[in-house]
């Protein structure tokens, strides 16, 4: 089956109703999707297929095909992160990191149909896409900036000086995170 993901041909040997983000992140080590409920209501696996947001979790290859996959590999890079990856890192926009692959590509689908969205469309279009750590007001403070709009210092509550460097990795591609076989339907990947 062949799937065209971040503009590249891939041909992939996996049955026809394997998840999408079971290939992404076993065949084709693209692990900034995450696993996070695997019923396509965390948003943790979200990619774009044809510029809209989609839970990779529950969707299968079949009905991927012929169709432009972007995951987060495909945005920017370290040396030229994208713009939203930007405002992520600007903001230190993750306690954990886990939940930043889906609030970044959220963003981006937002921003694809509406650049200037306002903060009530942001919490609109990132609703559904969970952050158990609690770091939404730094989520949707980056969302705004990506959305260009200026932001107001913020509150002067005590916050630990925090590697920049981290946060990169958070945004650019999330931390390292492998599953090494395709997991049956009774056993998810194992995320470390
Ligand atoms: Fe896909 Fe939660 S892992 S929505």
């Amino acid at each position: 089956m062949r799937l065209t993901v971040n503009g590249r041909d891939h041909d992939v040997d996996a049955a026809p109703d394997t998840a999408l983000l079971h290939v992404l992140r076993n065949d084709l080590a693209l692990n900034g999707p995450k696993y996070g409920c695997g019923l396509g209501e965390c948003g943790a696996c979200t990619v774009l297929i044809g510029g809209v947001a989609a839970r990779s979790c529950v969707i299968p290859i079949e009905g991927c095909t012929g169709r432009d996959i972007l995951t987060l590999e495909g945005l920017g890079t370290r040396e030229r992160p994208d713009a939203v990856q930007q405002a992520f890192i600007d903001e230190q926009a993750a306690q954990c990191g886990y939940c930043l692959n889906g609030m970044i590509m959220g963003t981006k689908a937002l921003l694809a149909t509406n650049p200037h969205p306002t903060e009530a469309e942001i919490l609109q279009a990132l609703r559904y896409n969970l952050c158990r750590c609690g770091a939404h007001v730094e989520i949707v403070r980056a969302a705004m900036r990506a959305a260009g709009h200026v932001l107001e210092a913020r509150d002067c509550w005590p916050r630990p000086s925090r590697s920049t460097d981290r946060f990169r990795s958070f945004a650019l591609q999330a931390p390292a995170a492998t599953a090494h076989s395709r997991p049956s339907s009774a056993s998810p990947p194992t995320v470390r």
